[in-house]
């Protein structure tokens, strides 16, 4: 049988599924080649985290601070958690540091009675303001970089080109 244009049922058929395919085709594949040619959004990570109220810190009383951080996998944004020991070291400074010991990276705590921070793995000790008191470790506590805004803490990331301590209300 001939259709009323002159292409058969066979014919017919077969544009058909054709345009079908490249209807289903282009749904499926034009999302596909946005995605990937795309910019991935511009979230940065790493940046600056809102890791505390300065209210909760008492002078010279170091303080194990939790927060959570974005970091770039791939294409694949990923929240991590990440801990700092912040120091109030005067009214209008605060540190914040790296949990990892300056040796080979143990974590280290802080003992109150003895006033210093002790890293059990090889017995470094470090003094409030970070100083190697004895033990193996090369340096001085690494510090992460911080800023103020209003009464909160941020705290940046250890490569970032800023001031690894703050004054507070700056
Ligand atoms: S890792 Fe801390 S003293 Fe060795």
């Amino acid at each position: 049988m001939v259709a009323s244009n002159g292409i058969g049922r066979r014919g017919f058929f077969g544009r058909a599924t054709q345009a079908l395919g490249a209807l289903i085709g282009g749904g499926l594949g034009i999302p596909a080649l946005i995605y990937l040619l795309k910019a991935p959004k511009s979230v940065s990570p790493g940046g600056w985290v809102d890791a505390m109220d300065l209210n909760l810190l008492k002078l010279r009383s170091p303080e194990e601070v939790t927060f959570r951080r974005l970091r770039k996998d791939g294409w694949k944004l990923i929240t991590e958690k990440s801990t700092a020991w912040v120091v109030k070291l005067s009214d209008s400074e605060v540190v914040a540091y790296s949990p990892q010991c300056t040796h080979l990276g143990c974590a280290y705590r802080w003992e109150e009675d003895k006033g210093e921070f002790i890293c059990p793995c090889h017995t470094t000790n470090f003094s409030i303001d970070g100083n190697v008191m004895g033990g193996p470790a090369p340096r001085p506590l690494d510090r992460f970089p911080v800023k103020t805004q209003g009464t909160r803490l941020l705290i940046g990331t250890i490569d970032s080109a800023q001031p690894t301590k703050t004054k507070m209300g700056a």
